[in-house]
Formats: structure tokens, C-alpha cells, sequence
């Protein structure tokens, strides 16, 4: 693998994403990480990435020079290239100016390998406080800013170089280049990492590890779990079992998407559980958020674990004990549990999580090493319908926590009918990719007087909550055209005879969470 050394910045998974768009397989290692560890790890190159540090700050983390006489090519970006050229014997200053934003760049003579043919001044994303302003003997200098008379620098013969700007964000346009450069000319790493590469060492790898033995996967209709379930059925077939638990509380159309597209697209051996009574009798007479959330949990937990025990004992009986449970475990989670390798970090998916003692099974997490664009990706090439591939995120408990009120049959008709709608318009107006989700919320508590026809309406207000956000943990309320909330305005009011008023959640968050529960 290319190894990417992590300083600390948020800018670590993004290099690894970035290398993997390169066609290079990757993988973020902690700072710490020695020379030996490295070399152990045989990487075809290592990126050092950017840190919030400046080198000559007490307990900033150092560059061991070893790494740089030990044949593996090396680039440095931002904090890694500052920290390479004082490790080589350039010179790096506190020169008390900042740069930071949008910064032009200035090519050098021919640009050397990284920046040749590019044009001359063009802009790059800086965030530094210190400068290198001697690069170290033997090296090209490759470009300049206003403020750093080194900022890019490189030798193809000890296969080291670095750039002092961040290539990894869009807002350096030819940053990406730079890097592809890097690593297939001055690193020489063959581009292997694709799509259809994946596929076959990930079927591979599960082959390897269940052998002629059975699986099972819980499938929640989400992106991970159908993935991470068709590439398992791609590598044993019919020893794998997936179990759809239908707990009442999907949007309209999830359970044929998964029953008839998925099986359709995969071929997969499904077992749907039909807990839809269950679930509403558990909810009846509860209205306070966090109670929904515990109960919906624990039942599926409840209904999963009894369908895993009857296909258990089916299988027992034809002696074919079922060892291994599928989970749709993400590489940021492997990394953010702290771990590269090494079982013991797993983060255990939210669906299926706690499964109890007696129930006990090897995990096989086939998305493990992959990033989410590169699971959809992985998802196509199975042949997985759109609708699942490029599902925007849908919580678990489901349109449970969008009844603000107590859950009934007759209010998850209406909340679904209302969805359907606001789904379908946006999805007509092509917003599907602009808006990370859009949840829609019924007041079923909550009643106003409105006039339809000729009479007095006594309805419900639902409210739309369309949101933009990168990974959830901060959004902002997407501005939508002002046609598109009039369609679906009109046509919830028209069509959903419980609703007789749609408002719109123009909330952050903070202050607000995305879900109203
Ligand atoms: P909040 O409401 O916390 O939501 O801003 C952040 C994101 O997480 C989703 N969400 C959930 N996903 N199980 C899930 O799998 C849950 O219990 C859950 N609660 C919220 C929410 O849809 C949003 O994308």
C-alpha cells in the first residue's frame, strides 16, 4: 500500500481518498509509526500529510530522517513537506506571516516532474505558519508563492518531494495531478486500484476466509449492508442468507427496492420478517423520542436474533452450522476506532450491534478498506440498482422519529404518503446529489384550520427539512428553488388529505439536529 502518515489534521483520510483516485491502494497510519514499522509494511510510497504543528513547536511530532535513506519514495504535503526539509537539511522559518486561503502559485523553470506543463501562476489552498526558505541540497525547487520562496520541491532520483500547499482539497484545482504524478512517475506505483480490482481480491478474500461454510447478513436497505451482502453472495452464493426485517416503519417502496430490485440485481437467498404488528404494539402510547429509539432498537436486535436462531437451527439440522455474520464496517470507522489492522478496534455496525453470547459468530466486514464513494462505486459494478447505490442516509429507527407523537398505522400512511411526494419532485428536479437528505416530519399532535374546496379542513402540518451537510455532523438547511417547494407543497396538500399545511425547517445544525427526534 501507499502508506499516509497522519499528523494530526483533518486532511489524512482525504490524502488516503485522493491516493485511492489515483488507483493506488492506501491507508492512514498514526504518526508514531517508526521507520522499522514502515519498512515492515513494505509501502510502495508514503505520504506525509499535512498537521496543525509547526516544526519547531516542543512536542511536535518529528520526522525520523531514516525514512528518507530507506529507499521508499516519500511526498510531503503542508506540515509533512515542512518537517522533510528540516529532516534533509533545508531550512524551515518562523517568519511570523500566515498564509492561508486561496494562495497563487508560482511555477519554477519547467515545473520539474510535479508542475511541468501546468500553467505558470495558478491558485492553490495554503494553511501554514512557518516557511521553508532553503530547500536542501540536491533538490529542485519547483514553485513559489508571494510569501514562500520554497513552495514545491523535488528529486526523481531519491524519489522524494513535497509541496508546502494542501493538493488533496478541490480548491486547488491541480493538486490532484501533482499527486497522480507523484506516485506514477516519481514513485513509479503501478495504478492497480480499481473498481473491478476490488471486486475480485474482495470475493477472493471471502472465499478465503468462509470456505464451504454459511453466513448470514441483516439487511436495513441502506448503501453498506446491500453492498457489503452482494459481494459476499458474489463469493459463496447460496451459503450466505440475508434477513430484511420489516419493522413498519420504512418510507414507501423500501421493502419491494430490497425484496424485488436487490434480489433481482444479486440473486441473494432473502428472508423477510414481517414485524410490522410487533413494532406498533411495542410503540403504542409512547411519544418520548429517546423511549422510540431504545424500543425500535432492542426489537430489531429482539426479531433479528430470533430469525438468526431459526435459520440456525434449520441449517443445524442439515448439518450446516451458520458461523459468520456480514457487517457493512467503513474504513473511516476502522480508522477512527484507532485501528489499522488488528481485530480488536472493530466498531461494531449500528444495526446489528450486541448481538448476545450464545449467538456466535465470526464477523466478515468485505468494506473494511473501502471509503463510501468507493463502496458505491463497488455497487455498480455488482450491478446494484441506483435507488440502493445512491440512497441519501436513512436512520434506523425510520420514519418512527419523524411522527412527532405517537406512532400509529394510520399517521405512517400519512407521513409515508407525504415522503413519497417530496421525494419524487426532488428527485424529478434532479436535487438528489445537491441535498445530503430531506426528511419529512409529521406534527401528528399538532392541527390547524385550512379551507379546501369549499370547506373547513381540521388537518395536520408536515414540515420539510431539506438539508446540505458533507458528513452530517454539521448541515445547513438547503435553499431550494422556490417551483420545486411549490410543487410539492401543492401536491402534498392535493394528495395526503390528513395534511392541509406544508412549512419549511430553516435551521443549521447546530442549533438544530438534521432529525426531529
Ligand atoms: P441528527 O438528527 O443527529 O442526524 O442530526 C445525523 C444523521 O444521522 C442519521 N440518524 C441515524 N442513523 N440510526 C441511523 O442509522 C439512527 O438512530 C439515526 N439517527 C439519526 C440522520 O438521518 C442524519 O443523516
Amino acid at each position: 500500500p501507499v502508506l499516509v502518515v497522519d499528523y494530526g489534521a483533518q486532511y489524512a483520510q482525504l490524502i488516503a481518498r485522493r491516493v485511492r483516485e489515483a488507483q493506488v491502494y492506501s491507508e492512514v497510519v498514526p504518526h508514531d509509526i517508526s521507520v522499522e514499522e514502515i519498512k515492515h509494511r513494505n509501502p510502495a510510497a508514503v505520504v506525509l500529510s499535512g498537521g496543525p504543528s509547526s516544526v519547531y513547536a516542543d512536542g511536535a511530532p518529528q520526522v525520523d530522517p531514516a525514512l528518507f535513506s530507506a529507499g521508499v519514495p516519500v511526498f510531503g504535503i503542508c506540515y509533512g513537506f515542512q518537517a522533510m526539509i528540516s529532516a534533509l537539511g533545508g531550512a524551515v522559518e518562523h517568519t511570523g506571516t500566515r498564509e492561508y486561503g486561496r494562495t497563487e502559485l508560482e511555477i519554477s523553470g519547467d515545473g520539474g516532474t510535479l508542475h511541468a506543463e501546468m500553467p505558470g501562476h495558478h491558485p492553490v489552498w495554503m494553511s501554514h505558519g512557518d516557511s521553508v526558505s532553503k530547500a536542501p541540497e540536491g533538490f529542485e525547487v519547483t514553485a513559489s508563492t508571494k510569501d514562500t520562496p520554497v513552495a514545491a520541491f523535488e528529486s526523481v532520483e531519491r524519489q522524494l518531494a513535497g509541496v508546502q500547499y494542501h493538493p488533496e482539497v478541490v480548491h486547488s484545482p491541480h493538486g490532484q495531478e501533482v499527486l497522480r504524478r507523484f506516485l506514477h512517475d516519481i514513485a513509479k506505483v503501478r495504478p492497480q486500484w480499481t473498481t473491478s480490482s476490488i471486486v475480485d481480491d474482495t470475493v477472493a478474500a471471502i472465499r478465503e476466509q468462509i470456505g464451504d461454510r454459511r453466513a448470514i447478513c441483516a439487511l436495513s436497505g441502506g448503501v453498506d449492508s446491500a453492498v457489503a451482502a452482494a459481494l459476499v453472495q458474489r463469493a459463496i452464493g447460496d451459503q450466505l442468507t440475508c434477513v430484511f426485517v420489516d419493522h413498519g416503519l420504512l418510507r414507501a417502496g423500501e421493502r419491494a427496492q430490497v425484496e424485488r430490485d436487490f434480489v433481482a440485481a444479486t440473486g441473494v437467498r432473502l428472508v423477510t420478517i414481517d414485524a410490522v404488528d410487533r413494532f406498533l404494539g411495542e410503540l403504542a402510547g409512547v411519544t418520548d423520542p429517546e423511549e422510540k429509539r431504545k424500543i425500535i432498537g432492542r426489537e430489531f436486535i429482539r426479531v433479528f436474533e430470533q430469525a438468526a436462531r431459526d435459520l440456525q437451527a434449520e441449517a443445524g439440522e442439515a448439518g450446516e452450522q451458520i458461523d459468520f455474520l456480514v457487517q457493512g464496517t467503513l474504513y473511516p470507522d476502522v480508522v477512527e476506532s484507532g485501528g489499522g489492522s488488528g481485530a480488536a478496534n472493530i466498531k461494531s455496525h449500528h444495526n446489528v450491534g450486541g448481538l448476545p453470547d450464545d449467538l456466535q459468530f465470526e464477523l466478515v466486514e468485505p468494506l473494511r478498506a473501502l471509503f463510501k464513494d468507493e463502496v458505491r462505486r463497488v455497487g455498480l459494478e455488482l450491478g446494484l440498482p441506483e435507488t440502493i447505490v445512491h440512497r441519501q442516509p436513512f436512520p434506523g429507527p425510520g420514519l418512527g422519529i419523524r411522527i412527532i407523537g405517537e406512532v400509529t398505522a394510520d399517521r405512517l400512511e400519512t407521513l409515508r404518503a407525504a415522503d413519497a411526494i417530496a421525494r419524487e419532485e426532488l428527485t424529478a428536479a434532479g436535487l438528489d446529489r445537491d441535498i445530503w437528505q430531506c426528511p419529512v416530519v409529521l406534527l401528528a399532535d399538532v392541527r390547524s384550520v385550512g379551507v379546501q374546496g369549499d370547506g373547513r379542513t381540521y388537518g395536520h402540518p408536515v414540515v420539510l427539512r431539506p438539508v446540505s451537510s458533507e458528513d452530517a455532523m454539521t448541515a445547513d438547511w438547503t435553499r431550494l428553488p422556490y417551483d420545486v417547494l411549490e410543487r410539492i407543497s401543492t401536491r402534498i396538500t392535493n394528495e395526503v388529505s390528513e395534511v392541509n399545511r406544508v412549512t419549511l425547517d430553516v435551521t443549521s445544525k447546530p442549533p438544530g439536529t438534521i432529525e426531529w427526534e
